[in-house]
């Protein structure tokens, strides 16, 4: 070893100790020709301190020496002077007199100073990721991940669960997304795909009779990026044979208890909560609410009817639903420009426009439309949202898909910008009974909510062919502060009704048995009744670490663009490799 301690190991107990460290610069000074070096590394920093007892030699060394070089240090543990020590570092007491400087190597001018508290834009961080991931609050983040990682693997491997690897080279399954594909140079037009998830290989461990399978499982999903999705992310991947839905939300309960327990010190009382997803869309207009605050939905429809303002005629007429959320004592907080930016929000997300109402201290509605909702209509408005004078009403005439996606919009940025919540509590819930299929704008048929293996119902089956819309699915999503931090069902365990679902996405016969050919012989040779959940384990860490971006607990993601800025990856390849690989290209590679 290099080195005898780390840079956040001295304490007041090691005075006098001759240590060595090793470590890089994270700030040289100079004080009247006593020069001081703060020396980092994973476990922290240290004062090392340059003075009349170093040699002449190392006095003459550190003159040259600048941050992010990486050095060597032997030297003495000394405590630091009355006044001078740092109550906020964890070797904040002492400090090493060196004795001995050996650069090990020495440093460019970095792209930007992992020390700075002004950083660079993303871009700049993503480019040097490996400057970036030197700072501590990166070092941490990752550290976390690393801990909350053992703590998922204990605890599936206390419960009897076993670690199967699974392809990564594989055959497209129906997760929904996009596939990332992969030609086969030994089989010239045929592709792999990716794995969206290791769905049908777990189900075909169950069928193997592993009965508990588990797997830190890397996913990929060509899909549109956001500050929660990467299209390599990672899933805490698991399945269970002879179990029903809570069966297997028992195992995430204790595991998010146990999580909560060690990371946060917090205790999760236990079971979650549980929503239907129709309360879901009712009470928040989303299948993932964030439940640290209220705002709930109100509908509107029936007090509507009776108006004759045109924009609610209109909607109701059409079939749709006037719902609303009343914001308590916003009215002033809100000026005339704050609201045309809700509006335009609320627009962004489909409405026609955003009804704005508040209520004047004479119980009296404003608002550009309130000549419009005068009388019984504007009565029952204030009591069906329990209005009171200084509050803020906001009405969307719509859909109710579009009235939902709208108010949950609305219902998001009002939470963030009136602070509603408390952006350290951390909130857990379960959605279920989710539909089984919902529709599919493309084909105008059918398309699985979950994905096509879930099962419904026991109650529900014969609503398979009477009316597939009102038929509910085994499923639970895990909900954390209103992001999905899990999704999982119990699956169809038996050839006919995988078969009978597959016709209703969609799927022919044919298409069926040459896709999923081996996913019906294996339903016909005994397979168990199972089913399992992944979880995202990206989203977890970023929300135990309190952060908004998943790029910022992954140690080498991808931009929203989904490319590397480190490696320039996605990169034109050689024509040699194509030839191989029998692809041609219709847009030439750019050089
Ligand atoms: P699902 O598609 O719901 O289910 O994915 C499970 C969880 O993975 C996380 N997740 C993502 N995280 C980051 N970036 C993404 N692009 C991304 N997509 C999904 C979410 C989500 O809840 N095979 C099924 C699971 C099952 O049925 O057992 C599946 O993959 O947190
Ligand atoms: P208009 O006459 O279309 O300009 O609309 C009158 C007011 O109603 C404006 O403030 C619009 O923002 C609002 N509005 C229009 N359509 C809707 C709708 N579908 N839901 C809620 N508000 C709407």
């Amino acid at each position: 070893m290099l080195r005898s301690h780390t840079c956040g190991e001295l304490r007041l107990t090691h005075l006098g100790e001759k240590v060595s460290l090793c470590g890089w610069v994270d700030r040289v000074r100079d004080h009247k020709g006593v020069m001081f070096v703060d020396l980092r590394d994973r476990w922290g920093r240290t004062q090392v301190v340059i003075g009349p007892e170093s040699s002449a030699a190392t006095l003459a060394a550190v003159r040259l020496v600048r941050p992010e070089w990486v050095l060597l240090v032997e030297g003495l543990v000394g405590a630091r002077p009355d006044g001078t020590t740092n109550p906020k570092l964890l070797t904040g007491a002492i400090e090493v007199g060196c004795r001995e400087l050996t650069v090990l190597n020495e440093a460019q001018t970095p792209a930007f100073q992992p020390s700075a508290t002004d950083l660079p834009g993303e871009e700049v961080r993503l480019k040097h990721r490996w400057l970036d991931l030197r700072r501590p609050a990166m070092q941490e983040n990752l550290l976390l991940r690393s801990r909350i990682v053992k703590i998922m693997r204990d605890h599936c491997d206390e419960l009897g669960f076993i670690d199967v690897e699974t392809p990564v080279l594989g055959r497209s399954t129906p997760e929904g997304a996009r596939d990332y594909l992969v030609p086969s140079r030994l089989d010239h037009g045929a592709f792999f795909a990716l794995p969206q998830s290791p769905q049908l290989y777990k189900q075909l461990l169950m069928m193997a009779g592993f009965d508990r399978y588990v797997q830190v499982a890397r996913c990929f999903r060509d899909e549109d990026l956001r500050a929660d999705r990467q299209p390599e992310f990672t899933q805490l991947d698991l399945e269970m044979s002879f179990v029903e839905a809570a069966d297997v939300m028992a195992v995430i309960e204790g595991l998010v208890k146990r999580t909560a327990r060690e990371i946060l010190g917090v205790d999760v009382p236990m079971p979650l909560a549980k929503l239907s997803w129709d309360d879901c869309m009712e009470r928040f207009g989303h299948d993932a609410p964030d439940l640290r605050y209220g705002l709930e939905i109100s509908d509107l429809t029936a007090i509507a009817t009776a108006s004759d303002f045109r924009v609610f005629r209109a909607a109701v007429e059409a079939g749709g639903r006037v719902r609303g959320i009343l914001v308590p004592q916003a009215a002033a907080k809100f000026s005339r420009k704050d609201l045309d930016a809700l509006t335009a929000l609320a627009v962004d997300a489909g409405a026609k426009g955003l009804v704005w109402l508040k209520m004047e201290p004479s119980g009296e509605w404003s608002g550009p439309v309130a000549k419009n909702l005068t009388g019984p209509v504007g009565e029952n408005i204030r009591a069906k949202l329990a209005a009171a004078p200084g509050d803020l009403a906001l009405i969307v005439a719509d859909t109710f898909d579009i009235s939902s996606k709208a108010l949950h919009t609305l219902r998001k940025r009002l939470g963030s910008v009136l602070q509603l919540y408390d952006p350290n509590a951390m909130h857990f819930s379960w959605v279920v009974d989710f539909p089984m299929f919902a529709h599919n704008a493309e084909s105008g048929g059918w398309a699985a909510m979950h994905h096509p293996f879930t099962a419904p119902r026991a109650a529900d089956l014969a609503l398979l062919d009477s009316d597939p819309a009102a038929c509910r699915a085994q499923a639970y999503d895990l909900v954390i502060n209103g992001s999905e931090a899990g999704g999982g069902t119990i699956r169809i365990h038996d050839g006919r009704t995988q078969e009978k679902v597959f016709q209703l996405l969609g799927i022919s016969p044919e298409t069926a048995r040459e896709q999923f050919g081996f996913l019906l012989d294996a339903l016909r040779s005994g397979a168990p009744p199972h089913g399992g959940i992944a979880l995202g384990i990206d989203r977890w860490v970023m929300l135990f670490a309190k952060l908004d971006s998943i790029r910022d607990v992954i140690a080498f993601p991808k931009t929203q663009k989904a490319s590397d800025m480190m490696t320039g990856a996605p990169s034109p390849v050689a024509p040699k490799q194509l030839l191989e690989l029998g692809v041609r290209t219709i847009v030439p590679p750019q050089p």
